[in-house]
């Protein structure tokens, strides 16, 4: 059906473009931030936005930049998640309404979790929470290192004498594939296609994008929903032990009424969500070490601050730029007011880098006392789930494989993902160096 997937897309994508063109043309940091497209530095627009004022108007959304205020904001029962049908003018979400593919809900509609809100949520976030527990996190650990061994020995061998890798493909992406491959009891053979799958759908969650790769992001959504569809019926049938199955059997000890249309949008958004942002993770730090020679020496000489470096590097190189949110009621933010349904781009990268809460904030520094103060996974009710599980796979992933090839360098220039939202490289080539192995 083109032509409701023609409306889809300028309902969801059009409309705005037009706005940004316009917005961007008369100077607009927003707009000039979303056709700059992600070769670009975002910083000195976000520094920009944060000093025109605490919320300024943008080309088709307000706009903030700054730590506090988007802590407020997300925090704040007068704002939520999304954006409704409802809050757009009349014709417009008509058109929305009669185009909707009620089959193939994509990772920002609704059900998913990052737009439902209210009790919805919370009913659906505690079956999640618990597949997500603390312990079932730690015990993962083993896996992320194992998974990362295996990977390490595989780059080893097929580049005998510490020749060229590509480390996005050879291990960036590999790695968090694998471990999301096993929270939801999916083969690994599945690796390559859910790849594609991610990556075409990531492309969709930008504001503005073409109608090309709008097609070709439904498409992925309809053939990766088909395949969870099969997967979530036999894990209902044959519960594993992984994850996904626990959150199948919680949702059945007590009544919860997980419907299937939830279950796998759910798990549709843990695959997307764990990997096509831990692969930015890892990316964006193995870069800053190339770029900071003085902050691995630091690394090297005292391990133990691999924990705090992952978090400084959430910070300075966000895998997630922004979010967004609309308020519910007519309120107040810094003092302005901020009509029901408006929407507003909270930066959270910006205020990653916000100077009242970061000394020095374009500095890189993996001893910074308040890293962990970045916003790099949000903040009230929808805080990333799977933050425990990035820091881990972050911190692992990075250590050993700076261990193993302590000589490691870029060797020519890394190329950025196409995508804004989601801020990381697509290839960073690499020559690995000499090797330290790693006791049985
Ligand atoms: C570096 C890696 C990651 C980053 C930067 C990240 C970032 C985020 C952010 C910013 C949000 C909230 C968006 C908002 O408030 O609108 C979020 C939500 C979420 N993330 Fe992550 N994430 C990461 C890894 C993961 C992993 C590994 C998983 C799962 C295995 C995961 C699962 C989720 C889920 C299920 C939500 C929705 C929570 C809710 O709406 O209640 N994330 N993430």
């Amino acid at each position: 059906m083109v032509v409701k997937s023609a409306v889809r897309w300028g309902v969801r994508h059009g409309l705005a473009q037009v706005a940004i063109k316009k917005g961007a043309r008369s100077g607009d940091p927003h707009g000039r931030l979303v056709l700059g497209g992600s070769d670009i530095d975002p910083h000195p627009i976000y520094d920009e936005m944060r000093a025109r004022g605490p919320v300024t108007m943008g080309a088709f959304a307000m706009v903030t930049a700054r730590h506090g205020v988007i802590t407020d904001i997300l925090k704040s029962d007068d704002f939520a998640a999304g954006l409704p049908l409802e809050a757009l003018p009349r014709p417009i979400a008509a058109a929305g309404r009669w185009a909707l593919d009620e089959q193939n809900p994509g990772p920002v509609e609704p059900p998913s979790l990052l737009v439902i809100n209210g009790v919805d949520h919370m009913r659906l976030r505690k079956l999640v929470s618990r597949a997500f527990t603390a312990r079932a996190v730690d015990a993962l650990g083993t896996d992320i290192e194992n998974v990362a061994g295996a990977l390490l020995d595989r780059l080893e061998r097929e580049h005998p004498g510490g020749g060229r890798a590509d480390l996005v493909h050879s291990y960036a992406h590999a790695l968090p594939v694998q471990i999301i491959a096993k929270i939801l009891g999916v083969p690994v053979s599945m690796q390559d296609t859910f790849l594609r799958w991610g990556d075409d759908l990531a492309s969709s969650i930008d504001i503005g994008v073409g109608f090309k790769q709008f097609r070709r992001s439904e498409q992925a959504l309809r053939s990766l929903n088909a395949w969870l569809r099969q997967h979530c019926a036999e894990l209902r049938r044959n519960p594993g032990d992984d994850l996904l199955s626990r959150v199948v059997l919680a949702g059945e000890s007590d009544d919860s009424e997980l419907t299937d249309a939830e279950l796998i949008a759910l798990a549709g958004l843990v695959l997307a969500a764990g990997f096509e942002t831990t692969v930015n993770l890892i990316g964006n730090g193995a870069v800053l070490m190339f770029e900071h020679p003085e902050q691995r020496e630091i690394l090297r000489s005292d391990p133990s601050l691999w924990r705090n470096a992952v978090e400084e590097v959430l910070r300075f190189d966000s895998p997630v730029q922004n979010t967004a949110r609309h308020a519910v009621r007519d309120t107040t933010v810094a003092g302005i007011p901020i009509r029901q349904n408006v929407l507003i781009a909270l930066m959270l990268a910006g205020a990653n880098r916000d100077p009242e809460v970061f000394a020095n904030p374009h500095t890189f520094d993996v001893t910074r006392a308040n890293a962990k103060d970045h916003l790099s996974f949000s903040a009230g009710p929808h805080y990333c789930l799977g933050a425990a599980l990035a820091r881990m796979e972050g911190e692992i992933g990075l250590r050993m494989l700076f261990e193993r090839f302590p000589d490691l360098r870029a060797d020519g220039p890394a190329q950025r993902r196409p995508t804004r939202l989601l801020h990381g490289w697509a290839s960073v080539p690499v020559r690995l160096g000499s090797t330290v192995s790693t006791p049985a």
